[in-house]
This record gives structure tokens, sequence and C-alpha cells, in this order.
């Protein structure tokens, strides 16, 4: 069983440009989105990931027809029919929820498996399934399956408040439901990250009508039909601020290309705070440089945005455990959502972990050890803090990291990083962690033809 690993030796200032891909989590949602329409769908900027590519296989099981090269899908969903998503597709990507919006939109029914927990905690549903409910659709549950079917999808209003605020998915899965409903719906508590806004700019280049993006308050009036349309995804904000973190911890200066600000400005505005010297480098472009000055500790707390943002919660991790004094950090999204500081903690970090809080005390450098990552944003935290360490280090699972950063290995070394992609040469297949493990293998053929020479 192949399994796969990042040799990073690290401790060297990265240096150069570096060009922030298309969004994973604009890009999910916008593929499910183009079975709404009656006609074929091109997206620009889709990057090459194990959760696009597996997207892009859930939508072909559902009958659409998918090309992808060089970046751009295309989606014909004539042939749209399936209404089912089996447990060995949930149980793989939990984005492929998405589906659900579309089937009940298209095919008035839809037989879903119910996403379990992660390794980021427990991660329900309940809001979404609420928000079809009062769209009028009857749902049961049998075997690990939501069965759902409507007699026609009917416009109210709605909120989307759930135990923590409110979801990034139950808004773009009910927003898929809701623009093909007969009447108008209003939703109340929308999430409003950069993500539901370019869900609503796409749906209504399709035709849809919606007012209210980038408030809490979304109408919709429903429409007949879809058309299908062409489309470029937005940058990754999270990728442009783990690029950030990787500059700063190793005392670089990285030009970051193809950023948007906006959906950033949490994340740049602590980064200035803590010291670092950003500046304009060109249209979309900014330098990122450590600055003059001691580094200051921070004290961060997770929200929805604008606030900043639990995805890079991890790589700030990183960042603080080499930041004079003590910072703190409360993470309110996924309070279990801490695997890394264990991992960075055997690296030399000092961080405790109390409930859904860590207190950081800073310290000089890290060392290079063997490390595993255990999710995707754990795992990018990992390759930071094995950039800035002394030594080499070896960051394990790296199909978790693999999820979520394009072509990360050529990105890095483009910019001065030494970081191999090398076999495990003994995994044991009887210690195999997670049927992830197994996983692994299938989706390097996925990425694999993508994925350039040499890494
Ligand atoms: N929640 C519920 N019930 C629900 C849905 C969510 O209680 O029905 C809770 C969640 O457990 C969580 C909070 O509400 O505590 C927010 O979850 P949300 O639904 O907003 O998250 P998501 O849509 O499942 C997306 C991203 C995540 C990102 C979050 C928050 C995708 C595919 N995933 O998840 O990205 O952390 O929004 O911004 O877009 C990542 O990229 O590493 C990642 C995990």
């Amino acid at each position: 069983m192949a399994l796969w690993m990042y040799e990073i030796e690290g401790a060297r200032p990265l240096s150069g440009r570096v060009r922030i891909s298309g969004s994973k989590n604009a890009s999910l949602p916008l593929l499910a989105a183009a079975l709404l329409a009656d006609t074929p769908t091109t997206l620009y900027n889709i990057p090459v990931l194990r959760d696009t590519m597996q997207m892009k296989r859930l939508i072909e099981h559902l009958g659409a027809k998918v090309t992808f090269s060089q970046g751009v899908m295309t989606i014909d969903p004539s042939g749209f029919k399936v209404d089912n998503v089996p447990y060995d597709i949930m149980c793989e990507m939990r984005a492929s929820f998405y589906a659900m919006g579309p089937m009940l939109a298209r095919l008035g029914k839809a037989r879903v498996s119910q996403p379990g927990g992660c390794a980021i905690g427990d991660r329900p549903v309940d809001i979404h399934l609420r928000g079809f409910k009062v769209l009028g659709v009857r749902m049961t549950r049998s075997a690990g399956y939501i069965h759902a079917r409507h007699k026609g999808l009917v416009g109210t209003r709605l909120s989307l408040m759930g135990p923590k605020g409110t979801s990034v998915g139950a808004t773009i899965n009910v927003l898929m439901a809701a623009v093909l409903a007969s009447g108008t719906t209003v939703i109340d508590d929308a999430a409003r990250e950069p993500e539901v806004i370019e869900m609503i700019s796409f749906l209504k280049a399709m035709g849809a009508r919606i007012e209210g993006s980038g408030t809490n308050t979304l109408t919709v009036e429903g429409v007949e039909s879809l058309r299908g349309v062409e489309y470029r995804v937005s940058p990754d904000r999270i990728e442009a601020g783990t690029w950030a973190v990787a500059a700063l911890v190793t005392h670089g200066d990285v030009v970051l290309e193809n950023v948007d600000p906006v959906a950033c400005e949490s994340t740049l505005e602590l980064l200035e705070r803590w010291g670092a010297e950003l500046s304009d480098a060109g249209p979309n472009a900014i330098r990122v440089r450590r600055g003059k000055g001691t580094k200051k500790p921070l004290s961060i707390v997770t929200e929805p945005f604008p606030g900043f943002p639990t995805d890079v919660q991890s790589v700030f991790t990183t960042l603080l455990a080499l930041t004079p004094g003590e910072s703190d950090l409360r993470e309110t999204i996924y309070p279990e959502r801490f695997k890394h500081v264990p991992e960075l903690n055997r690296m030399g970090a000092r961080i405790k972990l109390e409930g859904s809080r860590i207190t950081i005390k800073g310290v000089a450098a890290l060392e290079g050890a063997a490390v595993m990552a255990s999710d995707l944003r754990a795992g990018a935290a990992l390759v930071i803090a094995a950039l800035a360490a002394h030594g080499t280090s070896q960051v394990r699972r790296i199909y978790h990291v693999e999820r979520g950063y394009e072509d990360l290995v050529n990105k890095l070394r483009g910019i001065g990083a030494v970081i191999r992609r090398v076999e495990e040469a003994d995994v044991d297949p009887g210690l195999m962690v997670s049927s992830n493990d197994m996983y692994d293998a299938q989706v390097e053929e996925l990425i694999a033809p993508h994925r350039e020479v040499g890494t």
C-alpha cells in the first residue's frame, strides 16, 4: 500500500513569488450548483485537489458529463438523473452533502448518506435539513441514510441559526434549493462568508434572482429554470494566509500573487498586528516580510466572516509558537480543532490545550521531527512548522494536506523550500489508521495525471 509523506529540510528563508490557486471551498459548491442548470457550465481556475477531483467524481456519479483540463471544468448536467449519494462517497468528503440542494431542486427527491463526524469534531447537518424541511421537503432516516422528497419546493421565511451560529454549508445548500422553488424565500441568519457571496454571484449569472448578498438576510425569488454559464473561481483565502505565514516563520520575503485582499482582511490585519510588513506588489499581489522589531504575541478568537477564520487557526498556531511571549487562541467554530497541537509540541513548541482554547509560550526555534497530519489544516500547520524547524522533518498522511493545497511541493520549491514527496517505504497495511489511508492510493490515481513531473 503506497502512502506518501513530505520530507522537509527546514530553516531556509522562502523567497520569490507564489501564485494562489482557485478557492477549494468556493469550487466545491459551485461544481454541485452547475447541476441546477439546463445547459453546460464552464468553471475556470478550479484547483487540482483531492477534494475537487472527488467532487468531479460525485457529479459524474449523479449523471453529469464532466471534462477537466488545465483548471477548466465543464459540466454538462443533461444526464443528471441519479438521486442518491452513497456512503462510500460521503465518507470521503463531507462536501458531498452539497449534492442534496441540486437533487431536491431538479429531481424532487434525494437519498443521501448522513455524514458523520470527522477529525475536526462533530459536524452535524441539522441546519441544512431544517432549511429543506421548511421549504416543503419530507424526510425520513433509515440505515444511515436520509430519504427526502417533496411535491414542489415552496418559498417561505426561514432561519439558519444553529447552536454555534449560522452555517456556510447550510446557507449554500438551502440557496441552491430555493432558487428553483416557487415564490419567495427569505433566509434569515445566512452566512456571509466569501464562498456564499461567490455562490450568489454564480447563481445570479445563471438566472437566479437573489437579493441581500453579503448580509445575513437573503431574499430569493424562485425561477423556472437556470442556464449554464462561464465563471472564474476566486483565489483561495486560506491558501493565501498559509503561504503568508510560511514566509514569516522562515524569515522570508515572498510575493503572493492572485490574492483577494478583502476576503483575507482579518488574516492580514492580524499579521500586521503581529509585526509583519505587508506591502502592495501590484494588482492583487502582496509582498510579505517580517518587518523590523520584536514580534508581538496575539490573542485570537475564530469567528464567522468577517472575523478571523477557523481554517487558518492552525497555521497561526505555528506562527505564535515561534513568537516571543504568551499568545492565546480560542476556537469557537470547531472547538476540537487542535490535532496539530501535540504534534507541534513534539517539535519543541510549548502549547497547552484546555477545552477549546490554547495558550502558546513562544520558543526561539522548532526542531525537525516525524509528525502526522490528522486533517487538512492540522497538516498545513505541520508543513509550515517543518519549513521553519532546524533539521529534517517528515510529515506523514499528506493526503489530508493535498485535499486543500494545490501543487504544494512545486509551489514551495519555487520559493526555495527543500521538500520532497516520497513514499513511506514501510507502511504495514495492518497499521492503517483509517479508511482514508486505503483511499490514498485511489486519490493518487485521480491527481497524478494533473501533477507536474518530478513531484
Ligand atoms: N453546524 C451545525 N449544524 C449544521 C451545520 C453546521 O451545528 O447543520 C455547525 C458546525 O458543526 C460548526 C459550525 O456550525 O460548528 C459552522 O459550520 P459550517 O456549516 O459553517 O461549516 P461547513 O459549511 O461544514 C465550511 C468549510 C470549512 C470551514 C467552515 C467554516 C467547505 C467545504 N468547508 O464548512 O472548511 O471551516 O465552512 O468556515 O467549504 C477546511 O477547508 O479546512 C474546512 C473545514
